[in-house]
């Protein structure tokens, strides 16, 4: 494989973010959330969006993964890595590069549930619907994408890719 091909071009994301920051200030406003971004594939989509929000927040990370080696099991999803700071009596918003499945997202916030956040909302830059598995409510979606392999922006394909500044698809995939 392959040479990606541009599906969302980086002006159209750096325009998505900024819409999506803007309704995040506002639903936040006099408040000091913490953002989670799921790792790995959030890290860019996370930068952007903290930057775009220039607000008063704090960020912490969770790595969850369907290959196991984990501690601790949602279903096919093992936690692998978990947040580094508490979060009980906070606002919570879970920042995802994409939702395809929903079983990542739901696993994230089983465990967001059991320590005591006070609110937790979900936005995510790419949402997959055709393939959910389980029921996930997103608060904030940038683009609904078909069922294509995407990469670039923090998506990977074998870790490769995640450093391309658009979200493409694979050429093998077009
Ligand atoms: C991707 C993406 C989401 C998850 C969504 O992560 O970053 O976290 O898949 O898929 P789901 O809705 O089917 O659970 P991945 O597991 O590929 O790991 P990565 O972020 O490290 O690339």
């Amino acid at each position: 494989m392959s040479r990606p091909r541009i599906f969302i071009d980086r002006e159209e994301i750096a325009r998505k973010v900024a819409v999506l920051a803007a309704r995040i200030r506002a639903d936040y406003e006099g408040k000091n959330p913490v953002l989670i971004g799921a790792l790995k594939g959030s890290f860019v989509f996370m930068s952007d969006l903290v930057r775009a929000l220039d607000m008063p927040l704090a960020v912490d990370f969770i790595s969850v993964s369907s290959y196991g080696n984990g501690r601790e099991s949602c279903g096919e999803v093992q936690l692998i890595q978990d947040l580094k700071g508490p979060v009980q009596g906070r606002d919570v918003l879970v920042v995802e590069d994409i939702i395809d499945t929903g079983l990542t997202l739901a696993c994230i916030l089983e465990n967001l549930k059991k320590k005591g956040a006070a609110s937790v909302k979900v936005c995510a830059l790419l949402d997959k619907p055709s393939r959910r598995r389980v029921p996930v409510h997103i608060d904030y979606i940038g683009f609904t994408v078909p069922d294509r392999f995407i990469v670039g922006y923090g998506l990977d394909f074998n870790e490769g890719y995640r450093y391309l500044p658009d979200v493409c698809l694979l050429e093998d995939d077009c």
